[in-house]
């Protein structure tokens, strides 16, 4: 009886002092490192955040219709009309956003107005996500 009692104290024992290194191992091999860049260089294929059309169009009333008129359609000798726009709609969303964030000088060839669409359209302090709202919002009247 003396010597099972003491068998089964030894494979206790054995058996904390594997869970014990088993933990110890366990958590240095957490992985640290997934810090994937998904940073790409062409406007094209880069990800931009997710636009809300409903939240786009009082931005857009706020920031582009004092040269393209609330319902987009351009005003004259001001900005153009963004409806039914084949230009507009041959970009995708990053190529859309990289344009409103830079605009159009006046030395731009496709630039017909000579007048200059501002970048932000005049507003620095817009945010890659309200201008994607816009372009969202944009997207509904093609
Ligand atoms: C200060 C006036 C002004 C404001 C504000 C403005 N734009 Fe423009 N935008 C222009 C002008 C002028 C043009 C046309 C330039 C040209 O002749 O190519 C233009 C052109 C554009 C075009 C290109 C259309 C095409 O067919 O080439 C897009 C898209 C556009 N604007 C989007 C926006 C958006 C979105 C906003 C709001 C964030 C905005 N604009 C605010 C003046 C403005």
């Amino acid at each position: 009886m003396v010597a099972l009692h003491k068998r089964t104290n030894l494979w206790f024992i054995l058996a904390a002092a594997f869970v014990v290194t088993g933990c110890g191992g366990g958590t240095q091999d957490e992985k640290t490192s997934d810090t994937k860049s998904t940073q790409t260089t062409t406007a094209e294929t880069a990800e931009v955040p997710r636009g809300d059309a409903g939240k786009g169009t009082a931005l857009f009333v706020s920031y582009c219709s004092a040269c393209h008129g609330a319902d987009a359609k351009g005003l004259k000798g001001l900005g153009r009309d963004l409806t039914q726009n084949e230009w507009v709609q041959s970009l995708s969303d990053a190529e859309f956003l990289e344009y409103v964030n830079t605009g159009r000088g006046v030395d731009d060839p496709r630039n017909t107005s000579g007048i200059p669409m501002p970048p932000k359209g005049g507003n620095p302090a817009l945010t890659d996500q309200e201008i994607m709202h816009i372009i969202a919002h944009v997207r509904t009247l093609q």
